[in-house]
């Protein structure tokens, strides 16, 4: 026999608590007992968003009558022997409490057969009583079906959401199943249409685009590292794409969905000054962490976990998210800018038709991704990926047109010159000096009481940001010296507004982000207005400098530096190829 029911003493060490919630922690659970027993063809029907039926049908390795009999027990599992199994859990469920919790508010068939068996048995179970159990003929492997959930719990029934919204958690649930096991192949039905059918792929990429759709997933790229024993890899958002809340941020540990505060936070630390307020990244994490390092048996529907060292798993996802960024941010992969065409319908023209000149003509073609294959057909290109672009123009007195091999480029100058004063800034404050320039007549501001006594505690962080002010007179200061990058000008106007800013930090935690986007405030002030004629010579030395720092293809506040257009982007534009 496989499983085994829990001594008392294990049993109440399991974090108890609610396991059937509604519809879709049944497909959870039941999905999650398909993948523990290997399978790899799991499908899940439900009709009427689960209310009335949920069946799940996978062909793994079954179970004997003995067993099954056994499975409706509480605290009967075949996934925990002993104590220590407890602190090193390789499987997705070990409590032995879903069969039965669902078998107990529900009406509960379980057919089973292992495959190396000659027949299968079924079992009958209605709110938690053994009804019948016979030998049935069916397919290796277990099917388990749910009827009328919560039928002898009306309160519970009251509870639940409208239809759709219970639809919606079940798609949900199965999504993540299916995001974490591409090699499984799904199928989800409702009231007897298909709702998702993803084969089995063997790449993570190939099943990210059958569950997010072609538009979404285009818009993530993979990353992945290693630290230590921790395997981190995924799925990321770069600039310019976000979204306005966290809904596409989706965690996983050792292949278990969870909704861990600390992987939340480091992966949104990666992204600090990367995105606009309001706005979130799409990430699909996938962290690989030894089973004895994290323990499982903390929440009862297995959602949360806990890491035995906590902060070295932040620090090590934090750093992971954001070396891929740093360099997909050095050499952007070229994603298409315009949405997927329709699949089906539209005229199709033949794609060599409009190809590009040949080389003999018009100098040469090089439809490659390839930056170094670039061969620019004006002066004192770099080799960098801003630096190698040819500069046509500044258009509407704020963008640059520029020509790539890969096809248009335009950037935004005002976005592009505030990230390369930002980023000098940052290194400057890193390095515990921000360059001041003093001023040869001092500046007064005049403050209001309370802001002069704000002013007075903010002194020593305005110094660190590089602004020198002393005290003037009775609520007067003078401004004596401002950050070197600033121009000319009146800086009575920035520095009113960095108090005003100040104003709101008062733990000294938060202190660095906190200085990080005053400097964002400094580097603001600091840039090329729009609506100013650039030089050609100033143009291209914006280029060369968005290369030499890390975050060039966004501006500290998020908004994106650079829009590209292949080749791809403009057939698709002007209708060439549908
Ligand atoms: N689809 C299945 N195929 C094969 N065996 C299964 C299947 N579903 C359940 N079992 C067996 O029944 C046992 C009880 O299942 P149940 O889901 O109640 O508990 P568990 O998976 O062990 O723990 P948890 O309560 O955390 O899910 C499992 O340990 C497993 O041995
Ligand atoms: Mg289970």
């Amino acid at each position: 026999m496989k499983i085994q029911i829990l001594s008392e003493e294990m049993a109440s060490r399991i974090a108890a608590g609610e396991v059937v919630e509604r519809p879709a922690s049944v497909v959870k659970e039941l999905m999650e007992n398909s993948l523990d027993a290997r399978a790899t063809e799991i499908s899940v029907s439900v009709e009427r968003s689960g209310s009335s039926l949920i069946r799940v049908t996978d062909n793994g390795e079954g179970m004997m009558p003995e067993d099954l009999a056994l499975a409706v027990e509480r605290h009967s599992t075949s996934k925990l022997k002993n104590e220590d199994d407890l602190f090193c859990i390789a499987t997705l469920g070990f409590r032995g409490e879903a069969l039965p919790s669902i078998a107990s508010v529900s009406k509960t068939t379980i057919i089973s057969r292992p495959p190396e068996a000659a027949f299968g048995h079924q079992l009958l179970i209605e709110g938690g009583k053994k009804v019948e159990a016979k030998a049935a003929a069916c397919a290796g492997g277990t099917t388990v079906e749910i009827r009328e959930i919560f039928y002898n719990v009306p309160a519970r029934r009251k509870f639940l959401k409208a239809p759709a919204t219970e639809l919606s958690h079940i798609c949900d649930v199965f999504n993540r199943m299916a995001l974490a096991n591409p090699g499984v192949h799904f199928t989800l039905f409702h009231d007897g249409r298909t709702v998702a059918d993803y084969v089995s792929v063997s790449d993570g990429s190939d099943r990210l685009h059958q569950v997010l759709g072609r538009d979404t997933a285009k818009d993530l790229i993979p990353f992945s590292a290693t630290q230590g024993d921790l395997a981190l890899r995924g799925f990321l958002s770069v600039a310019p794409t976000s979204f306005p809340n966290a809904r596409y941020l989706i965690t996983f540990v050792n292949r278990r969905y969870v909704r861990d505060k600390i992987l939340t936070h480091a992966v949104l630390h990666g992204y600090e000054n990367l995105l606009m307020k309001g706005q979130y990244p799409g990430v699909v994490f996938f962290l690989g962490i030894p089973f004895n390092e994290v323990d499982v048996n903390v929440h009862p529907a297995k959602y949360e976990v806990r890491f035995r060292r906590q902060s070295e798993v932040h620090e090590a996802v934090a750093n992971a998210i954001r070396q891929a960024l740093k360099q997909e941010a050095k050499g952007p992969s070229l994603r298409p800018a315009v949405s997927a065409p329709p699949r089906f319908g539209g005229v199709m023209e033949p794609q060599f038709h409009y190809a590009a000149p040949s080389a003999e003509t018009h100098g040469p073609s090089v439809p490659s991704n390839d930056i170094s294959s670039l061969t620019p057909r004006t002066e004192t290109s770099g080799s960098g990926f801003f630096s190698s672009m040819v500069i046509l123009d500044q258009i509407l007195g704020c963008y640059l047109v520029c020509s790539s091999s890969r096809g248009l480029a335009i950037i935004d100058q005002h976005a592009a010159h505030e990230r390369v004063a930002f980023e000098k800034l940052c290194q400057q404050m890193e390095a515990r000096e921000v360059q001041k320039q003093s001023l040869l007549i001092p500046q007064t501001v005049e403050l209001s009481g309370g802001e002069a006594m704000l002013l007075e505690k903010k002194i020593a962080v305005l110094n660190q940001l590089g602004f020198d002010v002393e005290p003037f007179g009775a609520n007067t200061y003078a401004i004596t010296a401002v950050p070197a990058l600033l121009p000319e000008g009146d800086y009575r106007q920035v520095v009113r507004q960095m108090m005003a800013e100040l104003a709101e930090v008062d733990k000294s935690d938060k202190l660095r982000q906190h200085l990080e986007e005053r400097l964002a405030t400094i580097a603001c002030h600091s840039v090329i207005r729009a609506n100013r004629k650039l030089a050609m010579s100033e143009m291209r030395a914006l280029l060369n400098q968005l290369d030499e720092i890390d975050f060039a293809t966004q501006c500290p506040h998020g908004r994106p530096v650079l829009l590209e257009f292949s080749r791809d982007d403009l057939e698709k534009m002007f209708k060439r190829v549908v």
